[in-house]
């Protein structure tokens, strides 16, 4: 069974099971719904059009349906602060490139909201590029506790707030190479920095001992 999910830019066939939501199906497009709740219907910011009806509905509250034509109208307006401030320092990397100029490191905050990453020369300290994008587990929820209760609620909850994770952090060493002009293979070493369930999830790890009250 499918449904065919469609925005201005692209449209996909996605099956579902039965059961299954828009919400779940779009998971696992390349159109992931916007959400704040994790799919509890408490935030409003999944809404969908379901063309052949015309009306616009919850996608998390819609049983997928065979043959459903649904159109995405959440706008995703969201902004990254990217930029920072130099400051004199000490080069002294773990790591250091074969030739000068030549090795190159990756650098990521992993926010809950946000993730910005940069590309830096290992042997000057000099950074080479930019990038940020969304953290993609916010479609989980938009906060630790509803990711961490997501994974409390879906048995590979886990698995699916790490897989969406790499899959971001690869894209951005490869924006960040292209934007360079560099070769992923010159990269290495990454180092990451996030909050504790951010590096949880990162690792595959549960993270749900920390929403305990202690
Ligand atoms: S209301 Fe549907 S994800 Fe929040």
């Amino acid at each position: 069974m499918k449904i065919l999910i469609r925005s201005a830019q692209t449209k996909q066939e996605v099956a579902f099971q039965p059961g299954e939501t828009v919400f779940d199906a779009m998971l696992r497009s390349d159109l992931a719904p916007n959400s704040y709740c994790g799919g509890k219907g408490t935030c409003g910011k999944c809404k969908v059009r379901w063309v052949q009806k015309g009306e616009e509905y919850l996608a998390c509250q819609l049983p997928a349906e065979e043959g459903m034509v649904i159109e995405t109208v959440a706008k995703d307006d969201m902004q990254v602060l990217a930029q920072s401030m130099e400051k004199a320092f000490v080069l002294n990397p773990v790591v250091e490139g074969d030739r000068k100029g030549v090795g190159v490191g990756v650098a990521v905050d992993i926010g809950t909201t946000t993730m910005v990453g940069y590309l830096l020369d290992l042997t000057t300290g000099q950074e080479l590029a930019v990038t940020s994008m969304a953290n993609p587990q916010r479609v989980y929820g938009a906060d630790v506790i509803s990711r961490i209760a997501y994974t409390q609620a879906n048995p590979d909850g886990v698995e699916k707030l790490r897989e969406v994770l790499v899959k971001v952090l690869n894209s951005m060493i490869v924006d960040l190479c292209q934007k360079s002009r560099r070769f992923r293979g010159d990269v290495h070493a990454m180092t990451i920095a996030g909050n504790t369930v951010m590096l949880h999830t990162l690792l595959g790890v549960s993270a749900v001992s920390i929403a305990n009250a202690p």
